[in-house]
């Protein structure tokens, strides 16, 4: 079965509908006001569907995968060249969790590709790491314009998604990049640096929170800070 008929089926399992028909042919002689309002129906409950996200906890990669690629949940859709899922290890120790794709992520579908992402493959490189051997994802999956902050309504909308991804992997790790990543995954409004330089826990799957490489880029001082908090990650992948 093709992944989006497979998809199609969930969507219309979780709505609670579990058998269907083809649509009949109209009779030739129905009269075109009444064929026009057909459409109409038609169309509304196929955008409708699109628009549901189906239970996520139940979804395996491939239909997790098309779900966020064909997701219409909030507006950063309409301006996306495309939705980026991850990228990496579906059974990785470590997962990398950013804030939102950018220009180039956009283009390309994969999260950190463009400069910050150069500093964080410096970073995996530095932790004797390759991103093949982690999972690398972002809060939200879509491009905000101009890249700005998150809103809350999109993280509402597309957190299911991350939280899914996280649940399929079990990693021993957590890394939060940035403030959103933090906020998002740990539900606090705390500074960063009240978070940052200990074991934080997400549904039990220690997590810790560092700078986004993109802050580290403005500001290089604080690169040092960061190698911290990944010797304190690699301790609790060492142990765990
Ligand atoms: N910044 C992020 O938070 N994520 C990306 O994928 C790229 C830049």
């Amino acid at each position: 079965m093709a992944v989006n008929e497979a998809l199609r089926r969930q969507y219309l399992q979780y709505m609670g509908i579990t058998s269907w028909q083809k649509r009949s042919v109209v009779p030739t002689d129905t009269p075109r006001e009444v064929v026009a309002e057909l459409v109409e129906v038609s169309e509304t409950v196929e955008a409708d569907a699109a628009a549901v996200v189906p239970d996520v906890h139940k979804l395996d990669w491939p239909a997790l995968t098309e779900s966020i690629l064909s997701c219409r949940r909030c507006e950063l859709h309409s301006k996306r060249k495309q939705a980026v899922v991850g990228v990496g290890d579906h059974n990785a120790d470590w997962m990398f969790v950013g804030e939102a794709p950018g220009a180039e992520e956009d283009r390309q579908g994969e999260p950190f590709v463009g400069p910050a992402g150069k500093l964080l493959n410096a970073m995996l490189f530095a932790l004797g790491l390759k991103r093949a051997d982690v999972y690398i994802a972002n809060v939200l999956k879509c491009r905000p314009p101009q890249n700005r902050d998150p809103q809350a309504n999109e993280v509402e909308q597309c957190e299911p998604y991350l939280l899914r991804q996280i649940e399929l992997i079990q990693p021993h790790v957590i890394v939060a990049l940035g403030r959103h990543a933090a906020h998002s995954l740990l539900k606090t409004d705390k500074a960063l640096n009240k978070m940052r330089g200990e074991k934080m826990l997400y549904h039990d799957i220690p997590t810790v929170v560092t700078y986004h490489p993109a802050y580290l880029l403005r500001n290089p001082a604080d690169k040092a800070k960061a190698w911290q908090d990944l010797c304190l990650a690699k301790g609790i992948v060492e142990v765990s």
